[in-house]
């Protein structure tokens, strides 16, 4: 069987976020988060994986994420939660800034 290619949709222009450090969007019918860190821009799920909290209410600081509701962590990096919590990771998406725009791939 043939391995399915990620799709890539262009999100907007490049300047999407404008000043804002997090922004909801919807991709491929998928609600996600686009959150700035850094200097770099990486999409999450927008729904926490804990209890479905909406993270676009939630803050981030030094490459982490937090959830407005419980109040746990995940890495930008991986998507692991912080320690204490057993619940799986938070889905992360690949961003690509380009001359004609932000992109994202979806898995
Ligand atoms: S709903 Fe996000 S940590 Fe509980």
């Amino acid at each position: 069987m043939a391995e399915r290619q990620p799709a890539r949709i262009r999100l907007g222009p490049a300047d999407l976020l404008g000043d804002r450090t997090l922004l909801p969007v919807v991709a491929g019918g998928q609600h996600l988060l686009l959150v700035r860190d850094a200097g770099r821009i990486v999409a999450a799920e927008r729904a926490c994986p804990h209890e479905g909290a909406d993270l676009s209410l939630g803050h981030c600081a030094g490459g982490r994420l937090r959830c407005p509701r419980h109040l746990a962590w995940f890495d930008l990096e991986d998507g692991s939660v912080s320690p204490g919590w057993s619940f799986r990771a938070l889905r992360l998406f690949p961003v690509e800034l380009a001359s004609d725009g932000l992109w994202i791939r979806l898995t």
